[in-house]
């Protein structure tokens, strides 16, 4: 069982940003899978790292799109992005045999972040773009 599924609510309407998201939920998805069916800590924290990367990706890429559209609150939103790289990080370097519970502390963490990262903060420059193209 998924622990997001996907839901055409999170759509904003810009190609390219819609699909990395849909690529994070599934990785993220991957990733919970993998911890569901008792696969080692070290293969599920390596897929939470391949999902961290790919978040950095999507940032750096949602971020120049803001920047290419003068999106008005740009530094709020890449200061969201930074908080949750930090937290991200420090919790994968814990993330070890002897902190059982941490893939778990981590999974739901990214899972409460990304939907409600992409329905308030994102959805923000989604409505800016209808507007600017309506
Ligand atoms: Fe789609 Fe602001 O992350």
């Amino acid at each position: 069982m998924p622990i997001i599924d996907w839901d055409d609510k999170f759509l904003l309407g810009i190609p390219q940003l819609d699909e990395h998201h849909r690529q994070l939920v599934k990785l993220l998805n991957q990733a919970f899978d993998d911890f569901t069916a008792k696969a080692p800590l070290e293969e599920v924290g390596k897929l939470l790292e391949a999902l961290a990367d790919y978040a950095t990706y999507h940032f750096a890429a949602e971020e120049n799109w803001m920047k290419a559209n003068g999106y008005p609150r740009l530094a709020e939103h890449v200061a969201e992005h930074d908080k949750f790289s930090a937290r991200v990080t420090e919790m994968l370097r814990d993330v070890s045999a002897d902190n059982p519970t941490l893939p778990l502390e981590l999974l739901t963490f990214l899972k409460n972040w990304l939907v409600e990262h992409i329905l308030t903060t994102d959805a923000d420059y989604g409505r800016f773009f209808r507007t600017q193209t309506a």
